[in-house]
């Protein structure tokens, strides 16, 4: 059966020595939910999203996608599920607007393996 849930982290723990960053963080997203992720500096934010990345893995926790588990994540796999990212660094790309930067990472085309660039 299908889950309610197009993601679930379930009962997320990551520890870096001296630190435990995340302690049983479950986060459940149904399709068409807008979440917002709020706590105080060092509370784990960014640590809980570069484990969705696929950055870094989880010591303990459970990751499914439509209810299918998932062993191991990778950026590669995360962005095949249409799971993007903008991390909170603010002078990767000068340039852009902020809308411009919220739409980073998508609708972005490779060029075909046989690309003719450059050859002519
Ligand atoms: N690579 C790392 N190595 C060691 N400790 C880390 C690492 N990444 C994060 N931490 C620690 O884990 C805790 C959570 O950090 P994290 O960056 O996830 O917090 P945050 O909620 O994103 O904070 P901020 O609001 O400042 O962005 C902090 O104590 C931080 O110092
Ligand atoms: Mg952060």
């Amino acid at each position: 059966m299908r889950s309610e849930y197009v993601l679930e982290m379930l009962k997320i723990d990551k520890e870096f020595p001296g630190v435990k960053a995340l302690q049983q963080v479950t986060f459940q997203l149904r399709k068409g939910e807008i979440h917002g992720l709020v706590g105080e500096n060092g509370a784990g934010k960014s640590t809980l999203m570069k484990i969705l990345a696929g950055i870094y893995s989880p010591d303990r926790g459970e990751i499914r996608f439509e209810g299918q588990v998932q062993n191991r994540l990778t950026p590669r796999l995360v962005a095949q599920k249409g799971i993007h990212f903008i991390h909170q660094e603010r002078h990767v790309v000068p340039y852009l607007t902020v809308a411009e930067t919220l739409f980073l990472g998508l609708s972005r085309p490779s060029p075909p393996s046989n690309s003719s660039i450059g050859k002519h």
